[in-house]
């Protein structure tokens, strides 16, 4: 297929641009490089040994969207450009409805006046809430969450089912991630975010190359095993792999909308995950227990049965593959990509 892939110098879109070219598809990657670097781009060239077209602006442009529609044939969209800062969205929840609804919109009604029917969308276990029981199925109905980002997903997943139930045709992936981390095993790509991390795999590797001093654990008193909180950290190579699965799948699909867990299965603490990075830097790092963040949950991790019964797909990479590989990709590029 030809596959208009939007956020594609992005850490999971690129990861995906390269499995979607091992698998022989072919890419057109949409990026308005407002939180990604071009640099992205040329060593995904490199990697999978073949040019990669590359459109340069803002899908809430509705304009622009529709005349790339009009130049470019494709037969597939998946779309992963969107703000993604939790806390960001808290301060600024205007700014993210307007970016994360716009951009699906101007995409959906280009496809739908270019006959384009097959989506593959980028949401998040966030949908799920805080008191869906974990873990979390694709079964449980009450959608919701507490940040404005978290609520984009939610919207998105709603009028992505919505059209896909009226437009003739249209089959829908909805993709919830639980915790990318890793990078591609060549230490050519990974992620790069731009000043302090959120999250807690950039944060980790930018104490283990001496950019952070140590790492603060956001509560040590939750109900869990070691007191502090357990996700579901996926490889990106396999959530990459996950988007290709699903992508064949579409055609296959009985209904015209279907969500997918992307995930391990298993929960690990912030201090397993420390410790396994531990292991891979080949050394001890500084951390330090301070208070909670507000909004995080104790546990949860997926059902992920669904993506293996339908799509095929299991998630086979371990931790101290995500750490060594995250590792990698740190040491190599300290500073991240280079500005161009
Ligand atoms: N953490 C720390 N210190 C840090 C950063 C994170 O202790 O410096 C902890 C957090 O408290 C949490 C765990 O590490 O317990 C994982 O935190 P992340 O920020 O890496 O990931 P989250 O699970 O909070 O966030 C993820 C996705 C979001 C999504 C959210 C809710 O990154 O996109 O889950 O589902 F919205």
């Amino acid at each position: 297929m030809r596959v208009l892939v939007t956020g594609g110098a992005g850490y999971i879109g690129s990861h995906t641009v390269l499995a979607l070219a091992a698998a022989g598809h072919e890419v057109v990657v949409v990026d308005d490089f407002s939180n990604a670097k071009p640099a992205a781009i040329t060593r995904l060239e490199e990697l999978a040994g073949r040019s990669v077209p590359v459109h340069a602006f803002d899908l809430t442009d509705a304009a622009r969207t529709d005349e790339l529609f009009a130049t470019e044939q494709l037969d597939a969209v998946i779309h992963f450009a969107a703000f993604k800062a939790v806390g960001e969205s808290v301060r600024k929840p205007a700014a993210y409805y307007r970016n994360n609804l716009d951009s699906t919109l101007s995409l959906v009604e280009a496809m739908q006046r270019h006959d384009v029917s097959r989506f593959v969308f980028s949401s998040s276990a966030t949908v799920y809430g805080e008191q869906a029981p974990v873990p979390y199925s694709e079964d449980y109905g009450f959608l919701s969450s507490s940040s404005p980002y978290g609520q984009t997903k939610v919207m998105n997943e709603r009028i992505l089912s919505d059209v896909a139930a009226v437009t003739e045709g249209w089959k829908v992936a909805l993709l919830r991630y639980f915790n990318p981390v890793g990078a591609h095993p060549s230490g050519r790509i990974g992620e790069d975010p731009q000043g302090v991390p959120n999250n807690l795999m950039p944060f980790l590797a930018q104490v283990a190359v001496g950019r952070r001093e140590k790492l603060t654990i956001f509560g040590g008193d939750y109900p869990t095993a070691d007191g502090t909180c357990e996700r579901d950290y996926i490889h990106v190579d396999d959530l990459a792999e996950g988007h290709v699965a699903a992508l064949e799948h579409l055609d296959a699909m009985s209904e015209p909308v279907r969500a997918f867990n992307l995930g391990t299965g298993t929960g690990t603490s912030v201090l397993q995950l420390l410790h396994a990075f531990e292991r891979a830097v080949g050394h001890d790092l500084p951390y330090e227990i301070g208070p909670r963040r507000p909004g995080d949950l104790p546990a949860y991790w997926a059902d992920p049965s669904r993506a293996h019964a339908e799509l095929g797909w299991r998630a086979t990479r371990t931790i101290d593959d995500m750490c060594a590989d995250t590792w990698r990709w740190q040491s190599q590029n300290p500073q991240g990509y280079p500005e161009d």
